[in-house]
């Protein structure tokens, strides 16, 4: 279906946009050469403070969210299982162009906002999970100021909690919606991978807090 491999590109290019960078143009600063250098909204509050930061997380989650409610439309209810590979393509599309973005030469960032994004966009079956999962993500940066140790525990949390809330679940069939457990798996896996140097600094103990400037 040739409309499915439209929706494909066009959410890698929507998430490939780099709104933290913008922002941070848009006052003349360049986020990269800033803390962690990474495009995220939680640099973006070291750059710019907190409201601008509460608005690039919103617009990276919005990367996430859009296509795959829009894809949401365009299937049947309860989607096939090809259309169930296709909307989670669509999401992981959003995903990878947020973190290896076209418009910044593959250099982006590490996939949490966006990720939530996606994740809330594919209701019903991940939602009430990825609800939960930023509840504990919320919970663990207030307790340790450190948004890449919460990031790493959502991301940890969330193929288990999905999992144990499928088997939960009567009316899914897990040898039929087994894919939202792969691409959970692959998801998480990827949003860790893109905290390797967060997990060096956190051993180190150098690790930056949120809010906090300073370069690495
Ligand atoms: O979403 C990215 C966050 O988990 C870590 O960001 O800037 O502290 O590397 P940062």
């Amino acid at each position: 279906n040739p409309s499915y491999i439209t929706f494909i590109v066009a959410s890698y290019l929507i998430g490939s946009i780099p709104f933290g960078v913008l922002i941070a143009k848009a006052h003349g600063k360049d986020l990269r050469k800033i803390g962690s250098g990474n495009i995220g909204a939680t640099n973006v509050s070291r750059a710019l403070g907190k409201n601008w930061a509460y608005i690039c997380f919103a617009l990276d989650v919005l990367k996430g969210l859009a296509p795959t409610l829009a894809f949401s439309f365009v299937i049947e209810r309860p989607p096939s299982l090809v259309q169930l590979w296709v909307w989670l393509a669509v999401g992981a599309a959003a995903v990878i162009g947020h973190i290896f973005p076209i418009y910044l030469r593959f250099k982006g960032g590490k996939g949490v906002s966006t990720s939530l994004g996606m994740i809330l966009g594919l209701y019903p079956y991940y939602t009430m999970t990825g609800l939960l999962v930023f509840v504990i993500w919320t919970a663990a940066v207030l307790a340790w100021n450190y948004v890449s140790l919460a990031s790493i525990i959502a991301a940890c949390c969330f193929p288990l909690i999905l999992l144990v809330a499928m088997l939960a679940h009567s009316q899914w069939d897990i040898t039929q919606l087994w894919p939202l457990i792969v691409a959970a798996v692959v998801m998480s896996a990827l949003v860790i991978l893109r905290h390797r140097t967060n997990i060096k600094r956190l051993f180190a103990g150098t690790e930056n807090k949120i809010m906090q400037k300073k370069t690495e």
